[in-house]
C-alpha cells in the first residue's frame, strides 16, 4: 500500500503550541493515521512553528534545508509546517520550499486530516484563513491511543487569540482576535479528562484571565440597548467570569490541581485574586508576565499598566494567598530602554522577589507597532544587561529555594530526573521542579502525589527524598502505587517537543 498511515509531530514554543499538536495528533488518530516512532518511521512530518522571536524562524527554515533529503529517502513522504510561521507566510512558504506539502496556520487544525490526504495525491496546499466562529474549539474526545501525559497533566483551552497588541508582540497577528469557548464544553472536557484519570489540569489562553469579557462586554450592550440608553451597567454574567470558571472546575471530583496561563496583568478582579484564597485545587503560583520595571518603558510596550499598579496587584495576591510563588517574563534592550530604566527593573526584581523568571533580548518582529521605533539598544549592551539580570534572578531562585530546606512538600511525579542516575521528579504546587531519591523499595509510579521532604536546593531545582512512611501520599488514578516507573513516553504520543523554547502564549 503506497498511502503514507504514520505521522511524527515536532514542537517548538509556547504551551498553545504544544496543545495544538496534541489536537492534530488526536484528529489524526481519529482519521485512521498511526502514531510514528520517530523521524525515521513517519510517513508524515509536521512542524509546528513558533515566531514570537526571530531565531526560531530561523529555526525553521534550516529545518526545512534538511528535510529535502529526508522526503528523498522514502517514496510518499510528506511534510507540513504549522503555527505561527505558517500562519504569517501562508502561501509563501509553499512556494519558498518545494518540498514542502501543506501549511495550515492556528485557526485551521481541523483541516489537517484532508490537507495530508491531498497532499499524498501530489495537491499543495495552504490554509491560513482566521475563522472567528466557536466551531474551531469543536474537535473529537481524546482518541483511546493518544496516551498523553504519563505524570496525569493536560492542558484545556479556554480562550484562543490576543486582542492586547503589546507593542512588541506578533501573537495578535499569528493567533487573531480574542475568542473565548463556551462554560459548558471547558467544563465538560475537564470533567472527561478528570475522570479518565487526569490529576492537573493547565487553563491555557494568550491572555487566560481575560476569559469572556467580550461576551461580558456584548452582553451589557444588548442589555443597554434593551432598557434604554439610560442603565447602569448590567451584572456580568457569571457563567462567562474567570474567577467563576475556576470555582466550577475547582469543584470536580478528583481535580488535584489547577492552573492557569498566562494571565495579564490589568485583568485581575476582586473575584479573582479572592479564588487564590479560596480554591483549594488551585496552585499557589501565578506566572505573571510584567516584561519591564519602567513605567515608561511599559508604556511605550503598550502594557496598559504601570511598574507600580503591578507591584499594588502582587501585594493584594500576596495578600489573599501569602505563599504564593510568581513567576515572570521579562524583556531587556526594549528600544529606548535607558540604563536607568534597566536599573527599575532589577528593583522590580528584587522587591517582588519572583522564583524564576524568563528573560529575553528584545527582537523586532516585522508589523509590530515596536518595529518602526528607533533609538535601538545596541546587541552588546542588550547582551550585558540580559546577563545582569539573570544573574540577579539566579541568585534569588537560590535564595527561594534555599528557604524551603526542612519543609515538606507534594509533588506530582514525573518520572526520571534529567539528572539521570536513581533520582525521580516532579512539580510541587509552587511549580517548582523537585529532584528526589526514594527510600521504598518500589519507586511511586508517575502521576502518584507524595510527600517529599526538601533537603537541599540548586538554582534550577529542589532536592527532596520520598519516605513512604511519611503520611498523605497519593496513588495515581489508574495505576497501583508501587507498580516500576513506566518508560519515559513523550508527553504526545508520535511527537516530540522540539526545543526547550518557550514563548507564543503569554499575556
Ligand atoms: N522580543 C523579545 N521577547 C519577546 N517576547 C514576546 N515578544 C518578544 C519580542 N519581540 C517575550 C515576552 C513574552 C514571552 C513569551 O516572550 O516576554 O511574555
Ligand atoms: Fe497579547 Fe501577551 Fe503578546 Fe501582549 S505579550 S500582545 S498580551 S500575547
Amino acid at each position: 500500500m503506497n498511502t503514507p498511515r504514520r505521522f511524527w509531530i515536532r514542537t517548538h514554543g509556547c504551551q498553545m503550541n504544544v496543545h495544538d499538536s496534541e489536537k492534530v495528533a488526536n484528529l489524526l488518530l481519529h482519521d485512521g493515521w498511526e502514531s510514528a516512532r520517530g523521524m525515521d518511521d513517519a510517513d508524515l512530518l509536521i512542524l509546528n512553528t513558533c515566531s514570537i522571536r526571530d531565531k526560531a524562524e530561523h529555526r525553521l527554515y534550516s529545518e526545512l534545508g534538511k528535510l529535502r533529503e529526508w522526503k528523498e529517502l522514502a517514496r510518499g513522504r510528506i511534510v507540513g509546517v504549522a503555527g505561527c510561521v505558517a500562519q504569517q507566510q501562508g502561501d509563501a512558504l509553499l512556494r519558498r520550499f518545494p518540498q514542502l506539502d501543506f501549511v495550515y496556520g492556528t485557526h485551521n487544525l481541523r483541516r489537517v486530516p484532508e490537507m495530508a490526504a491531498a497532499a499524498s495525491r501530489g495537491v499543495r496546499d495552504a490554509q491560513t484563513g482566521e475563522s472567528r466562529s466557536q466551531e474551531r474549539f469543536d474537535l473529537p474526545s481524546r482518541h483511546p491511543s493518544l496516551e498523553g501525559d504519563p505524570a496525569g497533566r493536560a492542558f484545556v483551552t479556554v480562550m484562543e487569540g490576543c486582542d492586547m497588541f503589546c507593542s512588541f508582540c506578533i501573537v495578535p497577528s499569528t493567533r487573531g482576535r480574542e475568542i473565548s469557548r463556551a462554560g459548558a464544553e471547558i467544563v465538560a472536557e475537564s470533567r472527561d479528562l478528570v475522570a479518565s484519570g487526569i490529576r492537573e489540569l493547565t487553563l491555557l489562553g494568550q491572555t487566560v484571565n481575560a476569559y469572556g469579557r467580550h461576551d461580558r462586554r456584548r452582553a451589557h450592550e444588548r442589555a443597554e440597548r434593551a432598557a434604554g440608553a439610560a442603565i447602569a451597567l448590567a451584572p456580568a454574567d457569571p457563567e462567562h467570569s474567570f474567577a467563576d470558571l475556576l470555582g466550577r472546575l475547582a469543584e470536580i471530583p478528583g481535580l488535584a490541581r489547577l492552573r492557569y496561563i498566562s494571565p495579564h496583568p490589568i485583568f485581575y478582579d476582586d473575584a479573582l485574586i479572592r479564588a487564590h484564597a479560596e480554591l483549594d485545587p488551585l496552585c499557589p503560583h501565578i506566572h505573571l508576565p510584567v516584561q519591564s520595571g519602567s513605567s515608561r518603558i511599559l508604556e511605550r510596550m503598550r502594557r496598559r499598566h504601570t511598574a507600580d499598579e503591578y507591584r499594588r496587584l502582587v501585594e493584594r495576591l500576596r495578600a489573599s494567598r501569602p505563599d504564593l510563588a510568581i513567576t515572570t517574563d521579562l524583556i531587556v534592550g526594549f528600544p529606548g530602554e535607558t540604563s536607568a530604566d534597566f536599573a527599575e527593573t532589577l528593583a522590580l526584581v528584587r522587591e517582588v522577589a519572583f522564583t524564576d523568571s524568563f528573560s529575553f533580548k528584545y527582537s523586532p518582529r516585522p508589523g509590530t507597532a515596536a518595529a518602526t521605533l528607533e533609538d535601538a539598544v545596541p546587541d552588546a549592551v542588550a547582551q550585558a544587561r540580559l546577563e545582569e539580570l539573570q544573574d540577579l534572578q539566579r541568585s534569588l531562585t537560590l535564595d527561594a529555594h534555599r528557604a524551603r530546606v526542612g519543609e515538606t512538600t507534594e509533588i506530582l511525579v514525573e518520572g526520571s530526573s534529567r539528572r539521570g542516575g536513581a533520582q525521580l521528579s516532579g512539580r510541587d504546587p509552587f511549580h517548582r521542579i523537585v529532584n528526589f531519591s526514594s527510600e521504598a523499595e518500589f519507586p511511586p509510579a508517575p502521576g502518584s502525589l507524595i510527600r517529599v521532604e526538601i533537603v537541599d536546593a540548586t538554582p534550577h531545582s529542589l532536592i527532596g527524598v520520598w519516605n513512604p512512611a511519611i503520611a498523605g501520599d497519593r496513588a495515581p488514578r489508574n495505576v497501583k502505587m508501587g507498580a516500576l516507573i513506566a518508560d519515559e513516553r513523550s508527553a504526545v504520543i508520535g511527537s516530540e517537543r522540539a526545543s526547550a523554547l518557550r514563548g507564543g502564549s503569554r499575556g
